[in-house]
């Protein structure tokens, strides 16, 4: 029988990491049974980038786009083989830039979520265009951002509509700080937002059906943000974090995102839900690198066996008609719109899909993590990044949080 070879292209910028883990685990895995026994083979390629026809058609079927979010001709090669040549993408070019954070926000809001107050003011400097000055003079309002700011509360955020990497952040307790932060902000376009005042921060990773929540700490370095913590949050809230997760990446079809929440008193505040680029560094994620690239690896597949289509039309209606219901509670609406998350991600065929191949897989993942080859990436991971003097540091660091993943996971495995 013939097989059907799938290319899976990757769009790169600066990392190296996990790249080299995405294609380590694909090459292991080899060739995947479909449905009738079709025979399916997997390559990985690094795309480059050129010069492209419009009409030309490109050799990869599914692509995972780390760099579109900064690098414009990526950005429009990926426009241009979504909407000519149907490629499947993680992520989806139109709503990751269109779509940011504010968008974000205003989905949740919309669709009942208790993302805290947010207002967003004018920018602090003049708009870089000739039609600026006429526009502003006729049409700006004065406005009062110390009653802005009293409305809302201190203390309270301030942080651009967009933003990452905690550019243009800052943590606001009285008008004074407000006017400097303000000042500050120059041409960025910012939100002011009400703090929470949190018990545990929760970050989850999703991976197209598949959500991992981590405890994160963010006001420690990188390498020592997601703390290995096993049952952090009640049954009930860890369920929620998850159903928000997927709540939003089926309402924007993101399929690689990471998203943020606050904790308080067992109510749950999303407050960061657009990462077009997750953090999935094997510095950053330590315990659960294996868990990220093991999943990355099975949507792929997923999406690439079963013939898995990207529409590019979002379809809100379906998740505003059931924010419209009259007198259904949060946690009615909850549960309708996780029917719909589930749904868009195809979770139970996902889970049949694996059912039969993810021991295999799991022994795979394993075998390789616990061996030499996984131990010379961790250790060329640390030389690129951090300082020479260093290395001995981080090397033992990943080295002792990688090997407690090797024990939990041997244990998981002798038990299933
Ligand atoms: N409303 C809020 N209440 C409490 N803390 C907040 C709030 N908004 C932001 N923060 C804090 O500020 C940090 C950065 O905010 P945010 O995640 O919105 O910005 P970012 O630039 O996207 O950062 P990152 O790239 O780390 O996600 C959060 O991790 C959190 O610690
Ligand atoms: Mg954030």
């Amino acid at each position: 029988m013939t097989a059907t070879r799938h290319i899976i292209g990757l769009l790169l910028g600066t990392e190296e990491d996990w790249p080299a883990a995405f294609e380590e685990i694909l090459l292991r895995l080899g060739p995947v049974e479909g449905t009738g026994g079709s025979r399916h083979t997997f390559d990985c390629e690094r795309i480059t980038i050129e010069p492209f026809w419009l009409r030309g058609r490109p050799r990869y079927d599914l692509v995972i786009d780390r760099l579109a979010y900064w690098y414009y001709v990526p950005r429009e090669w990926l426009k241009k083989v979504a909407l000519m040549d149907g490629m499947y993408l993680l992520n989806s070019p139109f709503t990751f830039q269109s779509m940011e954070k504010h968008a974000a926000y205003c989905a949740m809001m919309r669709l009942g979520l208790k993302v805290p107050e947010t207002v967003l003011v004018p920018f602090k400097n003049p708009v870089d265009n000739a039609r600026y000055a006429y526009t502003a003079a006729r049409y700006n309002r004065p406005f009062d951002l110390e009653a802005i700011a009293a409305q809302i509360g201190y203390p309270l955020y301030m942080k651009p509509y967009d933003g990452g990497a905690w550019r243009g952040v800052s943590r606001i307790g009285n008008p004074a700080e407000l006017h400097a932060a303000y000042d500050a902000s120059g041409e960025m376009l910012m939100h002011l937002q009400k703090a929470i005042d949190y018990d545990v921060f929760a970050r989850s990773l999703s991976i197209g059906a598949e959500t991992m929540v981590m405890s994160f700490q963010p006001d420690q370095p990188m390498h020592q943000r997601y703390a290995v913590h096993h049952s952090f949050l009640s049954a009930e809230v860890g369920a929620e974090v998850v159903t928000i997760g997927r709540l939003v990446n089926a309402f924007f079809k993101w399929e690689f995102n990471s998203c943020e929440t606050l904790v308080a008193g067992g109510e749950v505040y999303p407050i960061d839900y657009a990462n077009a680029c997750p953090d999935v560094a094997l510095t950053s994620l330590h315990y659960y690198f294996p868990w990220a690239m093991k999943t990355l690896v099975k949507w792929c597949v997923f999406a690439l066996v079963t013939g898995r289509r990207a529409k590019p039309d979002l379809e809100t209606d379906r998740y505003f008609a059931i924010a419209d219901e009259p007198g259904m509670s949060y946690e009615e609406k909850l549960k309708g719109y996780r029917e719909l998350a589930d749904a868009y991600f195809d979770s139970e065929r996902y889970q049949d899909f694996w059912a039969d191949k993810q021991s295999r897989l799991d022994e795979i993942v394993l075998d390789w993590v616990a061996g030499p080859d996984f131990d010379q990436l961790l250790i060329r991971t640390v030389q690129l990044v951090y300082p020479v003097h260093e290395h001995d540091k981080f090397i033992a660091h990943l080295r002792g949080l990688l090997s407690l993943w090797v024990r939990d996971e041997t244990a998981r495995l002798a038990v299933a």
